[in-house]
Protein backbone atom coordinates (compact mmCIF):
# COMPACT_ATOMS: atom_id res chain seq x y z
CA UNK A 1 0.00 0.00 0.00
CA UNK A 2 1.45 2.94 -1.03
CA UNK A 3 1.87 6.10 1.57
CA UNK A 4 0.33 9.43 0.35
CA UNK A 5 1.10 12.78 1.65
CA UNK A 6 -0.87 15.73 1.50
CA UNK A 7 -0.36 17.64 -1.68
CA UNK A 8 0.74 15.98 -5.48
CA UNK A 9 3.86 18.23 -6.90
CA UNK A 10 3.72 18.47 -11.16
CA UNK A 11 6.52 17.25 -13.22
CA UNK A 12 8.09 20.93 -13.45
CA UNK A 13 7.83 21.38 -9.64
CA UNK A 14 9.46 18.41 -8.71
CA UNK A 15 12.10 19.33 -10.83
CA UNK A 16 12.45 23.08 -9.34
CA UNK A 17 13.17 20.99 -6.20
CA UNK A 18 15.56 18.94 -7.20
CA UNK A 19 17.57 21.48 -9.25
CA UNK A 20 16.85 24.39 -6.94
CA UNK A 21 17.31 23.43 -2.90
CA UNK A 22 16.60 26.69 -1.63
CA UNK A 23 13.19 26.15 -3.11
CA UNK A 24 12.81 22.44 -1.87
CA UNK A 25 9.64 21.92 -0.01
CA UNK A 26 9.71 19.44 2.39
CA UNK A 27 6.10 18.20 2.74
CA UNK A 28 4.89 17.70 -0.52
CA UNK A 29 6.52 14.37 -2.16
CA UNK A 30 4.06 12.03 -3.84
CA UNK A 31 5.00 8.66 -5.11
CA UNK A 32 4.74 8.86 -9.04
CA UNK A 33 5.37 6.22 -11.57
CA UNK A 34 9.26 6.27 -12.00
CA UNK A 35 8.97 8.18 -15.52
CA UNK A 36 7.80 11.29 -14.18
CA UNK A 37 10.60 11.44 -11.35
CA UNK A 38 13.16 14.31 -12.97
CA UNK A 39 16.25 12.81 -14.14
CA UNK A 40 15.27 9.24 -13.97
CA UNK A 41 16.47 8.07 -17.34
CA UNK A 42 20.37 8.42 -16.51
CA UNK A 43 20.02 6.89 -13.13
CA UNK A 44 19.61 3.49 -14.67
CA UNK A 45 19.47 3.15 -18.18
CA UNK A 46 18.72 -1.04 -18.74
CA UNK A 47 15.28 -0.75 -16.38
CA UNK A 48 12.94 -2.12 -19.23
CA UNK A 49 10.83 0.45 -20.23
CA UNK A 50 7.60 -1.09 -19.35
CA UNK A 51 8.48 -0.42 -15.66
CA UNK A 52 8.60 3.27 -16.07
CA UNK A 53 4.85 3.72 -16.44
CA UNK A 54 3.51 1.59 -13.70
CA UNK A 55 1.00 3.46 -11.04
CA UNK A 56 2.21 3.15 -7.16
CA UNK A 57 -0.74 0.98 -7.05
CA UNK A 58 0.40 -1.78 -9.98
CA UNK A 59 3.96 -1.52 -8.24
CA UNK A 60 2.60 -2.39 -5.17
CA UNK A 61 0.39 -5.08 -6.24
CA UNK A 62 3.41 -6.81 -8.41
CA UNK A 63 5.88 -6.24 -5.27
CA UNK A 64 3.56 -8.22 -2.91
CA UNK A 65 2.92 -10.99 -5.36
CA UNK A 66 6.49 -11.64 -6.17
CA UNK A 67 7.62 -11.76 -2.39
CA UNK A 68 4.99 -14.02 -2.21
CA UNK A 69 6.34 -16.16 -4.30
CA UNK A 70 10.01 -15.93 -2.72
CA UNK A 71 8.75 -15.86 0.56
CA UNK A 72 11.87 -17.07 2.97
CA UNK A 73 14.29 -17.25 0.27
CA UNK A 74 14.44 -13.49 0.15
CA UNK A 75 14.92 -10.89 2.89
CA UNK A 76 14.78 -6.97 2.42
CA UNK A 77 16.52 -4.44 4.07
CA UNK A 78 15.52 -0.42 4.34
CA UNK A 79 17.89 2.23 5.51
CA UNK A 80 15.89 5.24 7.55
CA UNK A 81 16.39 7.61 4.45
CA UNK A 82 14.59 5.37 2.38
CA UNK A 83 10.92 7.32 0.93
CA UNK A 84 7.95 6.15 2.65
CA UNK A 85 7.02 4.48 -0.37
CA UNK A 86 10.09 2.13 -0.35
CA UNK A 87 10.46 1.26 3.44
CA UNK A 88 7.20 0.14 3.80
CA UNK A 89 8.26 -2.90 2.11
CA UNK A 90 11.43 -3.25 4.36
CA UNK A 91 11.24 -6.68 7.01
CA UNK A 92 13.98 -4.98 8.85
CA UNK A 93 14.86 -1.28 8.93
CA UNK A 94 17.88 0.79 11.10
CA UNK A 95 20.96 2.74 10.70
CA UNK A 96 24.00 1.55 9.03
CA UNK A 97 25.46 -0.13 12.25
CA UNK A 98 22.27 -2.13 12.94
CA UNK A 99 21.33 -3.22 9.22
CA UNK A 100 25.15 -4.45 8.92
CA UNK A 101 24.77 -6.55 12.02
CA UNK A 102 21.72 -7.81 10.84
CA UNK A 103 23.25 -8.76 7.55
CA UNK A 104 25.82 -10.43 9.34
CA UNK A 105 22.86 -12.95 11.53
CA UNK A 106 21.11 -13.73 8.61
CA UNK A 107 21.13 -17.24 7.85
CA UNK A 108 19.07 -19.84 5.47
CA UNK A 109 18.21 -17.32 2.75
CA UNK A 110 19.74 -16.50 -0.93
CA UNK A 111 18.35 -12.70 -1.60
CA UNK A 112 19.34 -9.60 0.55
CA UNK A 113 17.08 -6.85 -1.41
CA UNK A 114 18.66 -3.55 -0.22
CA UNK A 115 16.98 -0.48 -0.27
CA UNK A 116 19.96 2.10 0.82
CA UNK A 117 23.01 3.08 -1.36
CA UNK A 118 26.03 1.59 -2.32
CA UNK A 119 28.41 1.20 -0.03
CA UNK A 120 25.39 -0.59 2.22
CA UNK A 121 24.72 -3.22 -0.24
CA UNK A 122 28.51 -3.91 -0.65
CA UNK A 123 29.43 -4.41 3.39
CA UNK A 124 26.30 -6.79 3.23
CA UNK A 125 27.67 -9.01 0.66
CA UNK A 126 30.65 -8.88 2.93
CA UNK A 127 29.40 -9.96 6.21
CA UNK A 128 26.76 -12.18 4.43
CA UNK A 129 27.65 -16.33 3.42
CA UNK A 130 29.16 -16.24 0.09
CA UNK A 131 26.37 -18.03 -1.36
CA UNK A 132 24.19 -15.09 -0.26
CA UNK A 133 23.40 -12.60 -3.16
CA UNK A 134 22.85 -9.03 -2.15
CA UNK A 135 20.95 -6.54 -4.67
CA UNK A 136 20.76 -3.04 -5.28
CA UNK A 137 17.06 -2.46 -6.46
CA UNK A 138 19.08 0.42 -8.23
CA UNK A 139 22.89 0.61 -9.05
CA UNK A 140 23.03 4.77 -9.43
CA UNK A 141 22.40 4.51 -5.65
CA UNK A 142 25.72 5.73 -4.35
CA UNK A 143 27.12 7.88 -2.00
CA UNK A 144 28.97 11.31 -2.84
CA UNK A 145 30.72 11.67 0.30
CA UNK A 146 31.91 8.16 -0.20
CA UNK A 147 32.84 9.21 -3.69
CA UNK A 148 35.02 12.14 -1.93
CA UNK A 149 37.38 9.17 -0.52
CA UNK A 150 38.43 7.72 -4.01
CA UNK A 151 40.97 4.80 -3.14
CA UNK A 152 43.83 5.85 -5.25
CA UNK A 153 43.99 9.16 -3.29
CA UNK A 154 43.71 7.60 -0.14
CA UNK A 155 46.49 5.55 -0.78
CA UNK A 156 48.61 8.73 -1.98
CA UNK A 157 47.74 10.54 1.29
CA UNK A 158 48.81 6.97 3.22
CA UNK A 159 52.62 7.82 1.67
CA UNK A 160 52.82 11.32 1.92
CA UNK A 161 51.80 11.36 5.49
CA UNK A 162 54.52 8.43 6.35
CA UNK A 163 56.96 10.09 3.82
CA UNK A 164 56.30 13.23 6.32
CA UNK A 165 56.35 11.75 9.56
CA UNK A 166 59.16 9.19 8.76
CA UNK A 167 57.98 5.44 7.64
CA UNK A 168 57.82 4.34 11.29
CA UNK A 169 55.15 6.71 12.11
CA UNK A 170 52.24 5.32 14.14
CA UNK A 171 48.99 5.98 12.47
CA UNK A 172 45.74 4.01 12.61
CA UNK A 173 43.51 4.34 9.68
CA UNK A 174 39.72 4.19 10.63
CA UNK A 175 37.14 4.56 7.59
CA UNK A 176 33.56 5.73 7.97
CA UNK A 177 30.80 2.96 6.86
CA UNK A 178 30.50 5.27 3.81
CA UNK A 179 33.21 4.02 1.64
CA UNK A 180 34.19 1.69 -1.04
CA UNK A 181 34.51 -1.76 0.12
CA UNK A 182 38.57 -1.19 -1.43
CA UNK A 183 39.03 1.37 1.26
CA UNK A 184 37.83 -0.92 4.41
CA UNK A 185 39.88 -3.48 3.03
CA UNK A 186 42.79 -0.59 3.09
CA UNK A 187 42.16 -0.33 7.28
CA UNK A 188 41.70 -3.72 7.99
CA UNK A 189 45.19 -4.61 5.99
CA UNK A 190 46.75 -2.03 8.10
CA UNK A 191 45.15 -2.77 11.69
CA UNK A 192 42.29 -0.03 11.65
CA UNK A 193 38.36 -0.77 11.47
CA UNK A 194 35.29 0.45 9.63
CA UNK A 195 32.85 2.79 12.46
CA UNK A 196 29.16 4.22 11.81
CA UNK A 197 28.23 7.08 13.44
CA UNK A 198 26.65 4.90 16.05
CA UNK A 199 30.29 3.59 17.51
CA UNK A 200 32.60 6.17 15.83
CA UNK A 201 33.86 7.36 19.60
CA UNK A 202 34.46 3.26 20.26
CA UNK A 203 36.49 3.04 17.23
CA UNK A 204 38.60 5.75 18.05
CA UNK A 205 39.62 4.20 21.37
CA UNK A 206 40.73 0.89 19.51
CA UNK A 207 42.80 2.80 17.15
CA UNK A 208 44.09 4.69 19.38
CA UNK A 209 44.95 2.10 21.86
CA UNK A 210 47.06 0.82 18.85
CA UNK A 211 48.46 3.92 17.47
CA UNK A 212 49.18 7.49 18.50
CA UNK A 213 47.60 9.42 15.20
CA UNK A 214 44.26 8.34 13.47
CA UNK A 215 43.71 8.71 9.32
CA UNK A 216 40.28 9.44 9.55
CA UNK A 217 38.21 9.41 6.34
CA UNK A 218 35.70 10.27 3.95
CA UNK A 219 33.82 12.18 6.59
CA UNK A 220 35.53 15.36 8.32
CA UNK A 221 32.45 16.37 10.15
CA UNK A 222 32.29 12.89 12.14
CA UNK A 223 35.71 12.58 12.66
CA UNK A 224 36.27 16.07 14.23
CA UNK A 225 32.73 15.88 16.40
CA UNK A 226 34.00 12.56 18.11
CA UNK A 227 37.67 13.82 18.11
CA UNK A 228 36.27 16.83 19.90
CA UNK A 229 33.80 14.71 22.46
CA UNK A 230 36.71 12.69 22.93
CA UNK A 231 38.77 15.65 24.62
CA UNK A 232 40.62 16.58 21.36
CA UNK A 233 41.00 20.18 20.66
CA UNK A 234 40.25 21.55 17.10
CA UNK A 235 43.87 22.45 16.74
CA UNK A 236 44.73 18.52 16.98
CA UNK A 237 42.97 17.70 14.01
CA UNK A 238 44.37 18.61 10.71
CA UNK A 239 42.27 18.64 7.57
CA UNK A 240 43.72 16.49 4.65
CA UNK A 241 42.59 18.33 1.42
CA UNK A 242 42.88 15.59 -1.16
CA UNK A 243 43.11 17.76 -3.86
CA UNK A 244 46.47 19.67 -2.49
CA UNK A 245 49.91 18.03 -2.74
CA UNK A 246 50.74 16.51 0.86
CA UNK A 247 46.82 17.24 1.81
CA UNK A 248 47.92 21.05 2.01
CA UNK A 249 49.25 20.49 5.35
CA UNK A 250 53.22 20.85 6.98
CA UNK A 251 55.18 18.15 8.34
CA UNK A 252 54.59 20.72 11.82
CA UNK A 253 50.89 20.65 11.61
CA UNK A 254 50.86 16.72 11.32
CA UNK A 255 53.42 16.73 14.06
CA UNK A 256 50.82 18.34 16.02
CA UNK A 257 47.67 16.69 15.08
CA UNK A 258 46.31 13.12 16.78
CA UNK A 259 43.53 13.67 14.13
CA UNK A 260 44.09 13.60 10.03
CA UNK A 261 40.75 14.11 8.71
CA UNK A 262 40.05 13.72 5.35
CA UNK A 263 38.13 16.26 3.77
CA UNK A 264 35.13 14.84 2.79
CA UNK A 265 31.46 15.94 3.60
CA UNK A 266 27.56 14.69 3.44
CA UNK A 267 25.90 17.54 1.38
CA UNK A 268 22.63 16.93 2.84
CA UNK A 269 24.01 17.56 6.44
CA UNK A 270 26.29 20.26 5.62
CA UNK A 271 23.35 22.31 5.31
CA UNK A 272 22.40 22.62 8.72
CA UNK A 273 23.92 25.34 10.55
CA UNK A 274 23.62 26.71 13.98
CA UNK A 275 21.53 30.34 13.04
CA UNK A 276 18.94 27.38 12.15
CA UNK A 277 19.12 25.74 15.60
CA UNK A 278 18.93 29.51 17.43
CA UNK A 279 15.39 30.02 14.92
CA UNK A 280 14.20 27.18 16.55
CA UNK A 281 14.81 27.83 20.19
CA UNK A 282 13.48 31.51 19.79
CA UNK A 283 10.29 30.19 17.62
CA UNK A 284 9.51 27.11 20.07
CA UNK A 285 10.65 27.46 23.62
CA UNK A 286 11.40 24.42 24.95
CA UNK A 287 11.76 22.30 21.72
CA UNK A 288 15.27 19.58 22.37
CA UNK A 289 17.30 19.72 19.05
CA UNK A 290 18.86 16.23 17.76
CA UNK A 291 21.35 16.30 14.93
CA UNK A 292 23.35 13.98 12.94
CA UNK A 293 26.82 13.78 13.96
CA UNK A 294 27.85 14.73 10.34
CA UNK A 295 26.77 18.22 10.61
CA UNK A 296 28.91 20.68 11.18
CA UNK A 297 31.09 21.30 14.30
CA UNK A 298 29.45 24.65 14.87
CA UNK A 299 25.51 22.82 14.65
CA UNK A 300 26.70 19.73 16.67
CA UNK A 301 27.85 22.44 19.82
CA UNK A 302 24.70 23.69 19.15
CA UNK A 303 22.20 21.67 19.10
CA UNK A 304 20.97 19.47 22.46
CA UNK A 305 22.03 16.17 21.41
CA UNK A 306 23.66 13.93 18.30
CA UNK A 307 23.33 10.67 16.94
CA UNK A 308 23.03 8.16 14.13
CA UNK A 309 19.65 7.90 12.35
CA UNK A 310 18.29 4.84 14.72
CA UNK A 311 19.40 6.89 17.85
CA UNK A 312 17.46 10.13 16.57
CA UNK A 313 14.33 7.55 15.95
CA UNK A 314 14.46 6.64 19.54
CA UNK A 315 14.81 9.89 21.03
CA UNK A 316 11.69 11.12 19.34
CA UNK A 317 9.89 8.11 19.73
CA UNK A 318 10.99 7.20 23.51
CA UNK A 319 9.95 11.03 24.36
CA UNK A 320 6.71 11.85 26.46
CA UNK A 321 3.53 12.95 24.46
CA UNK A 322 3.74 16.63 24.07
CA UNK A 323 7.38 16.86 23.37
CA UNK A 324 8.88 19.13 20.65
CA UNK A 325 12.21 17.84 18.63
CA UNK A 326 13.67 19.94 15.86
CA UNK A 327 15.58 17.94 13.49
CA UNK A 328 18.53 17.96 11.67
CA UNK A 329 18.72 15.12 9.36
CA UNK A 330 17.67 13.64 5.79
CA UNK A 331 13.38 15.02 5.17
CA UNK A 332 12.19 11.55 4.45
CA UNK A 333 13.27 10.55 7.91
CA UNK A 334 11.94 14.05 9.35
CA UNK A 335 8.52 13.41 8.11
CA UNK A 336 8.37 10.09 8.73
CA UNK A 337 8.87 10.69 12.28
CA UNK A 338 6.62 13.53 12.42
CA UNK A 339 3.66 11.27 10.84
CA UNK A 340 4.39 8.52 13.63
CA UNK A 341 4.01 10.60 16.36
CA UNK A 342 1.36 12.77 15.81
CA UNK A 343 1.37 13.80 19.64
CA UNK A 344 4.42 15.58 19.35
CA UNK A 345 6.01 18.80 17.38
CA UNK A 346 8.99 16.89 15.28
CA UNK A 347 9.80 19.18 12.32
CA UNK A 348 13.33 19.69 10.59
CA UNK A 349 15.33 22.53 11.31
CA UNK A 350 15.88 23.58 7.85
CA UNK A 351 12.52 24.14 5.67
CA UNK A 352 13.82 23.86 2.61
CA UNK A 353 16.36 20.34 2.98
CA UNK A 354 16.02 18.46 0.03
CA UNK A 355 16.36 14.57 0.25
CA UNK A 356 19.15 12.68 -0.23
CA UNK A 357 19.29 12.49 -3.42
CA UNK A 358 20.87 9.40 -3.86
CA UNK A 359 18.86 7.35 -1.23
CA UNK A 360 16.16 8.88 -3.22
CA UNK A 361 17.12 6.78 -6.37
CA UNK A 362 15.52 3.85 -5.23
CA UNK A 363 12.17 3.68 -6.46
CA UNK A 364 9.56 0.72 -6.29
CA UNK A 365 9.66 0.36 -9.84
CA UNK A 366 13.30 -0.71 -9.40
CA UNK A 367 12.37 -2.95 -6.64
CA UNK A 368 9.33 -4.46 -8.84
CA UNK A 369 11.50 -5.34 -11.30
CA UNK A 370 15.08 -6.95 -9.60
CA UNK A 371 12.17 -8.83 -7.60
CA UNK A 372 10.26 -10.20 -11.17
CA UNK A 373 13.64 -10.46 -12.41
CA UNK A 374 14.70 -13.42 -9.66
CA UNK A 375 11.31 -15.10 -10.22
CA UNK A 376 12.32 -15.60 -13.87
CA UNK A 377 15.61 -16.96 -12.63
CA UNK A 378 17.61 -14.20 -13.34
CA UNK A 379 20.07 -12.02 -10.54
CA UNK A 380 19.84 -8.10 -11.69
CA UNK A 381 22.07 -5.43 -9.76
CA UNK A 382 23.94 -7.76 -7.86
CA UNK A 383 26.45 -6.09 -5.75
CA UNK A 384 29.62 -8.59 -5.34
CA UNK A 385 32.91 -7.70 -3.51
CA UNK A 386 35.74 -9.81 -5.09
CA UNK A 387 37.60 -12.32 -2.67
CA UNK A 388 40.71 -10.21 -1.74
CA UNK A 389 39.07 -7.01 -1.15
CA UNK A 390 36.13 -9.15 0.77
CA UNK A 391 39.07 -10.70 2.77
CA UNK A 392 40.37 -7.72 4.18
CA UNK A 393 37.40 -5.66 4.34
CA UNK A 394 35.69 -8.74 6.59
CA UNK A 395 38.25 -7.99 9.39
CA UNK A 396 38.05 -4.36 9.12
CA UNK A 397 33.87 -4.75 9.59
CA UNK A 398 34.26 -7.47 12.35
CA UNK A 399 36.25 -5.58 14.27
CA UNK A 400 33.80 -3.09 14.04
CA UNK A 401 31.34 -5.41 15.27
CA UNK A 402 33.22 -6.58 18.00
CA UNK A 403 33.84 -3.04 19.09
CA UNK A 404 32.33 -3.27 23.20
P1 LIG B 1 23.39 6.22 10.00
O1 LIG B 1 24.41 5.16 10.25
O2 LIG B 1 23.24 7.17 11.14
O3 LIG B 1 22.10 5.62 9.58
O4 LIG B 1 23.90 7.15 8.82
C1 LIG B 1 23.99 6.67 7.54
C2 LIG B 1 24.31 7.70 6.57
O5 LIG B 1 24.72 7.41 5.48
C3 LIG B 1 24.12 9.10 6.93
O6 LIG B 1 24.35 9.93 5.85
Amino acid sequence: MAILTPKALNYAEQLVMYTDPDTCPTDALVPVPLAEEPAFVSWQQDIPREYLAMSPEELDRRIASARAKLGTRLTILGHHYQRDEVIQYADFTGDSFKLARHAAEQKDLEFVLFCGVHFMAESADILTDESVKVILPNMAAGCSMADMADPDDVYQAWDEIHEMLGQDASVVPVTYMNSAANLKAFVGERDGLVCTSSNADKALEYAFARGEKVLFFPDQHLGRNTGYAMGFALDEMVLWNWRMPNGGTTPEQLKKAKMILWQGHCSTHQRFTAAQIEKARAEHPGVQVIVHPECPWETVQAADFNGSTEKIVRAVTDSPAGSTWAIGTEINLVKRLADQNPDKTVFCLDPVICPCSTMYRIHPAYIAWVLESLIQGRVVNEVKVESDTRKWALVALERMLALP
